[in-house]
């Protein structure tokens, strides 16, 4: 659905130059949910804003659908993006009109008749739960109702992708969950496709199915959360499983091991203590449900170098557990 290819976007030049991104290639496929994660200032927005070209970038190739809009014109760009629908962190919805009005806009921008409009408008009200409120104006709207407006106006033109731009940053948390749910609920229904950034690991452990790291303006990971989770040193994967720093191991050897699908529910420290007579020290763990399927890590100390435990690490890999040496030497 969205390829982009060795973007790069530069603002300014010479010393003030900001390399917003660099060298940036991304897939996302039909009916994704992809997150894009990175700390503030890391080219989240500028990314997505060059999916439908609101960014023009210096280089590189943007394709959604099929189209490549990197070389598209005005009026080409114009019919591209009504195929696009964006929801945004701050709504930006129109305060003098009702929800109804607002979510009707959509659909007078690209010439909808009047009558249409209004059963188009009312029809994604009712999906995204807000028919209540279709005379309310936004003032007398929640946040939570407010990005659920911003959703309907994004989906009344049917696109088949949607960006969403930090849509839950300025909500609670539990706002967020039933904003992420209802976003779930639509791709799936809608067979959208979503492109989502954001700078909450919780929100792509909600409900992305793939998700990249950006980092002053390149990606330094990518892939389905599922592959990122046993692969060795990934920082999504640790960021998925909030373990907290790895205390000094003072003599002991302290890993990861990361438990998914089939492994989840094996007796793995009992065995090692049976096994290899290995008295075992849970540091920490973290459980989560990751695209559906329980996975997890647990951080665990065992006494002596590494050295001494090479029979147990080798043991615990042999059983295709994902195995980090966090603390204690090389392995
Ligand atoms: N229109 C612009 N003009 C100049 N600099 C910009 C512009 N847009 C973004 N930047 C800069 O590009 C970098 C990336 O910004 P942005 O994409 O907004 O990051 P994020 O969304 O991850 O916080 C920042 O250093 C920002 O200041
Ligand atoms: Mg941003």
């Amino acid at each position: 659905m969205i390829s982009l290819s060795h973007i790069t976007k530069t603002f300014g030049s010479g010393d003030s130059a900001v390399h917003a991104l660099d060298d940036v290639s991304l897939n996302v496929a039909d009916g994704q949910i992809f997150g894009v994660v990175g700390q503030s200032g890391a080219g989240k927005s500028t990314l997505i804003r060059t999916v439908n070209m609101l960014e023009r970038p210096d280089s590189g190739l943007v394709t959604v659908a099929g189209q490549e809009l990197s070389g598209a014109g005005e009026a080409e760009l114009r019919a591209a993006r009504q195929r696009i629908g964006m929801i945004f962190q701050h709504f930006n919805l129109l305060s003098s009109r009702t929800v109804l009005g607002n979510v009707e806009l959509a659909l007078e921008v690209i010439g909808v008749d009047s009558r249409q409009r209004k059963a188009r408008a009312s029809e994604i009200l009712d999906l995204v739960g807000l028919t209540s409120k279709s005379s309310a104006y936004p003032s007398q709207l929640s946040g939570g109702q407010k990005q659920r407006v911003g959703i309907a106006r994004a989906l009344a033109g049917k696109p088949r992708l949607l960006l969403s731009d930090e849509a839950t940053s300025a909500l609670d948390p539990e706002t967020t969950r039933s904003i992420l749910e209802l976003v779930k609920t639509i791709s799936t229904e809608l067979g959208l496709t979503v492109l989502l950034i954001t700078h909450e690991m919780d929100v792509v452990k909600t409900i992305c199915d793939s998700a990249a790291l950006l980092e002053n303006g390149r990606i330094v990971e990518q892939g389905p959360l599922v592959q990122l989770i046993s692969t060795p040193g990934s920082r999504l994967a640790l960021d998925l499983f909030p373990l907290g720093a790895v205390p000094p191991p003072a003599g002991n050897t302290i890993i990861d091991i990361t438990f998914s699908g089939g492994s989840a529910d094996r007796p793995v420290i009992a065995q090692l203590s049976r096994t290899h007579g290995i008295d075992v020290v849970i540091l920490g763990a973290a459980i989560e449900t990751i695209s559906g399927n329980q996975a997890g890590r647990t951080r665990l100390q065992l006494p002596g170098s590494v050295e001494n435990n090479t029979a147990a690490l080798e043991d615990l890999r042999s059983q295709g557990l994902l195995v980090e040496l966090v603390g204690g030497g090389k392995s």
